[in-house]
């Protein structure tokens, strides 16, 4: 099979199918009601749809725990629904890239059902099963903690031994260095593309080695506040060798595409990754402006927005020539980025969003679009616990909840990091429940629903929505195309608080990306190696004028070919 690297010609829309759109009115988004809205993806511009997991599973973390690879969640609807639906992309030129879910399984998968039967059940290896410490071994195995909190390990009285979890409870981490896992992950990865699907999301792949000495224990990760043990599994020691194995046996063999998460990945590791001599995977999301506005993952700082184009910008100079980016702001895990990225915007709602999708889609890479971004959806705000819906935030309240003064910060963190924001439903008109669904949805929509919704965006020539359209085409199917898509990144103004330029060269052409993060007048002044060269504009979020020095308005972005 040649492999033809489609993705670098690619624009990908990310649809988490429990908040997209509810087709029989029970509450909950369905495949049914992803099948109903391709048209509107197709006017969009998309050519490819990342999904969310849509396997069965039991919900402990919205699908990412699943109890059977190769069937749909109920709630979803069926295998039949979902054929129809990779059907129905095809005809319109849209492919899809499936999430695959492989460095833990529910605990209600089978083979985890099997596994904590007895300590000599064929499937016991398949998963991480150690005798505690202490006296009676009733103390976790090791000290590595858990990403949704507390020890990564959890007792069963059945074999009176532990298992490992290093997301939820309910999520137990499957053991590759496990041949037949690999060759169970293998199967099940075949099994969907031999359906048709063409490509995958890999969560958290840079999980899947854990170091495990010859005795067999798992030793302790380095003391330290906030999660331990993870020297001991990111990037652990059989990782390349593992991927390589599923590339070479399987991947190598469609012509698909794969994107990894890999949050903690640095350039020298994301081009492990990546190099496509090694034959392994072909993009990966790093994590590293996600951390512009954090400390330690999950304390709330003030957004360096100096620091975020230096990281964005060393990733466009790093990858070039050698590996292919991927460029996303928002997605399930993350708050939207209209206010996050760009202050308090006010009544420039629409201004600011369109400044942020021209500073994302002129970078090389595979942009993604996070459902409701192409519409400008933004934060929600959570007065009480009762309107969380994030099993992370949850557990994370139950902790805290005892601590009386720790109640208003562990809102006030939500409010700034909660994984809910893109989780509310998808707001597609002015109706009821944002036209989501007829039924009572799963999640209370954001208020705002009633201004910010898709049938608005499409009666407005001017809106949010129209804007990614002509960005899409742009890098699809325009005569800059090449550049965009090929173009070399210079950046200028490193320093600047308010300004975020960079140019794309590609032989002789030029492409000056110039955007206004701030809600207020910026003074532009034009590049000492550009002053006075013909240019002329490709897009903008005010009007065209001519380039010179000049005084930018809030949130004005501007691309000129010169
Ligand atoms: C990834 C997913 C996240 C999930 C976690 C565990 O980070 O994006 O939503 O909770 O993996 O599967
Ligand atoms: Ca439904």
């Amino acid at each position: 099979m040649k492999r033809t690297h489609w993705y670098k010609n690619a624009v990908i829309y990310q649809i988490y199918p429990r908040s997209f759109y509810d087709s029989n009115g029970d509450g909950i988004g369905d495949l049914k009601g992803i099948t109903a809205k391709l048209d509107y993806l197709k006017e969009l511009g998309v050519n490819c749809v990342w999904l969310s997991p849509c396997y069965k599973s039991p919900n402990a973390d919205n699908g990412y725990d699943i109890s059977d690879y190769r069937d749909i969640m109920d709630e979803f609807g069926t295998l039949d629904d979902w054929k129809e639906m990779i059907k129905a992309m095809h005809e319109r030129g849209i492919k899809l890239v499936m999430d695959l879910v492989v460095n833990h399984t529910s605990d209600e998968h089978e083979w985890f059902k099997e596994s904590r039967k007895s300590k000599d059940n064929p499937y016991r290896d398949y998963y991480f099963w150690r005798k505690g410490r202490g006296k009676n071994g009733k103390k976790a195995p090791n000290n590595w903690t858990s990403r949704f909190g507390g020890t990564a390990w959890q007792y069963d009285e059945a074999t009176k031994e532990w298992y490992m979890h290093l997301w939820a409870v309910k999520q137990p981490d499957l053991n590759w260095h496990n041949p037949k896992v690999r060759q169970e992950v293998h199967d099940l990865v075949k099994f969907w593309l031999d359906l048709g699907v063409d490509g995958f999301r890999c969560d958290v792949i840079t999980y899947i080695s854990k170091v495990v000495r010859s005795d067999g224990s798992i030793p302790d990760g380095k003391w330290k506040p906030g999660i331990r043990g993870d020297e001991m599994f990111l990037h652990g020691p059989h990782i390349h060798e593992y991927l390589h194995d599923l590339n070479k046996e399987v991947l190598s063999k469609y012509d698909c595409m794969t994107v990894g998460e890999a949050a903690g990945v640095t350039i020298e590791e994301a081009l492990l990754y990546t190099d496509e001599k090694r034959e392994e995977l072909d993009t990966v999301f790093h994590f590293e402006h996600m951390g512009c506005d954090m400390f330690m993952e999950v304390i709330p700082k003030k957004f360096d927005f100096v620091k975020f184009k230096k990281i964005l910008g060393k990733w466009q100079k790093a990858l070039f020539d050698k590996s292919w980016n991927s460029l996303y702001y928002e997605n399930h895990d993350q708050p939207r980025s209209l206010g996050r990225f760009t202050g308090k915007f006010g009544d420039k709602r629409k201004e600011a969003a369109k400044m942020l999708a021209i500073s994302l889609h002129m970078q090389q890479g595979v942009p993604y679009i996070y459902q409701g971004q192409e519409i400008g959806m933004t934060n929600v705000k959570f007065r009480k616990v009762s309107q969380l819906r994030d099993q992370l935030a949850l557990n994370i309240y139950d902790m805290i909840k005892k601590i009386p003064f720790m109640k208003p910060i562990f809102m006030a963190i939500m409010n700034r990091r909660g994984r809910d924001h893109g989780r509310v439903p998808m707001q597609w008109s002015a109706e009821k429940n944002a036209g989501f669904t007829s039924g009572t949805p799963w999640f209370e929509p954001h208020e705002n629903y009633t201004e910010v919704n898709v049938e608005e965006s499409l009666k407005d020539p001017n809106s949010i929505f129209y804007f990614y359209q002509k960005l899409i085409k742009l890098r699809l199917d325009s005569d800059v195309s090449d550049i965009i898509r090929d173009g070399s990144y210079d950046s200028y103004y490193d320093n600047s608080k308010d300004l975020f330029v960079y140019t794309r060269t590609l032989g002789e052409r030029k492409l000056l990306v110039i955007c206004n993060f701030k809600n207020k007048d910026v003074y532009f002044e034009v590049p000492k190696n550009l002053k006075g060269k013909e240019a002329k504009v490709v897009i903008t979020n005010y009007d065209e004028k001519p380039l010179k020095d000049m005084l930018l308005r809030p949130y004005e972005a501007i691309v000129y070919e010169i």
